[in-house]
């Protein structure tokens, strides 16, 4: 069992938790992801890792309670536990592997988008940490679904808000700000990581390709085993099959076929839609009760 040892609500239906898991705080570097298995009858749910611990042995993950699973996962309280906790999955992040002194040199901007924002930080904390510069625009709805921002900005060189409604920072969304930094503000960069919800992610690369500016994008498609086998994560990068599980999350966003993605993400929406309403109904016969 992996005990809960911290909950905190960080805006509406998003809730971030510190989970005592050693082996995986030891192990987990930028990039990489865990999944979580709330009970007995609960699915595996793939969250990305938003901070990790070693010396404490926990790992915050970020969850925003969307379908029947994180709903699920939502009433657990500190104190509580988790039957599974299994990473942590996938390739880190590229930049772990290169060499610290030429990557002083890169001008690399991260591009988070909401949720999103949660997997950027652990990336950009790694920098921090061995001295490389990095620019963050993150983007919001609104004001109230700004997250992990003081995080963030101890860490980041510059960040840079913005919402869609304008009701905090940059007015628009964060394809219209790495515009505005790049066309009016005489910014340069050499490589883009754009972590959010797929359209963002597609939007962000195609802007970038007209910047001429690298991008990585780290996808999360639908998942279930995780581990390569079941073919659920499957997307095309450059014309060939990959896994997302195994062989990303991190890809080549001038590569990615993201209608496809899109599509097939869409797909398992309708699925979590009708089991919801299922789930809904369930509580309801039950008298509201779990
Ligand atoms: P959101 O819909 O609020 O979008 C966040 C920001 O992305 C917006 O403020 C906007 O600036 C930008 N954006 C959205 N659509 C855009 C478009 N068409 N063009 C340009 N920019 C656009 O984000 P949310 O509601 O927090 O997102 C939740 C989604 O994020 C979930 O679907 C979740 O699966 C996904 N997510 C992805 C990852 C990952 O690893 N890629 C991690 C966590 C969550
Ligand atoms: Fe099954 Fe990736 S989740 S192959």
């Amino acid at each position: 069992m992996f005990k809960i040892v911290e909950k905190e609500i960080l805006a509406p239906n998003i809730f971030s938790m510190d989970i005592l898991a050693p082996r995986v705080a030891a192990s987990a570097k930028p990039g990489q992801f865990v999944i979580v298995i709330a009970d007995e009858t609960g699915e595996r749910v793939p969250l990305t890792i938003c901070d990790y611990d070693a010396e404490k042995g926990t790992v915050q993950i970020v969850v925003q309670s969307m379908g029947s699973s994180t709903k699920k996962m939502a009433v657990y309280e500190k104190g509580d536990s988790f039957k599974d906790f299994v990473g942590p999955l996938g390739v880190p992040s590229e930049f772990v592997n290169e060499d610290l002194e030429e990557l002083k040199k890169k001008k690399i901007l991260f591009v988070a988008g909401g949720v999103g924002t949660a997997p950027v930080y652990p990336q950009v904390k790694w920098l921090h940490e061995r001295g490389v510069k990095v620019d963050v625009i993150m983007g919001a709805k609104t004001k109230d679904l700004v997250i992990l921002e003081d995080k963030l900005r101890s860490v980041a060189d510059n960040l840079y808000v913005a919402t869609d409604d304008g009701s905090y920072g940059f007015h628009g969304l964060v394809t219209n700000y790495i515009e505005e930094l790049v066309n009016n503000q005489g910014k340069e960069y050499d490589v883009c990581i754009a972590i959010g919800p797929m359209i963002m992610m597609k939007f962000v690369a195609l802007t970038t390709k007209k910047l001429n500016i690298k991008t990585i994008v780290s996808l999360n498609p639908i998942m279930v085993d995780g581990t390569g086998m079941c073919g659920a994560c499957r997307v095309t990068v450059g014309n060939e099959t990959k896994f997302a599980c195994v062989d990303g999350p991190e890809f080549d966003g001038h590569l990615v076929d993201f209608d496809e993605a899109l599509k097939r993400q869409g797909q398992y929406k309708t699925e979590e839609v009708k089991k919801d309403h299922k789930h809904h109904e369930n509580c309801v016969f039950n008298g509201g009760a779990k």
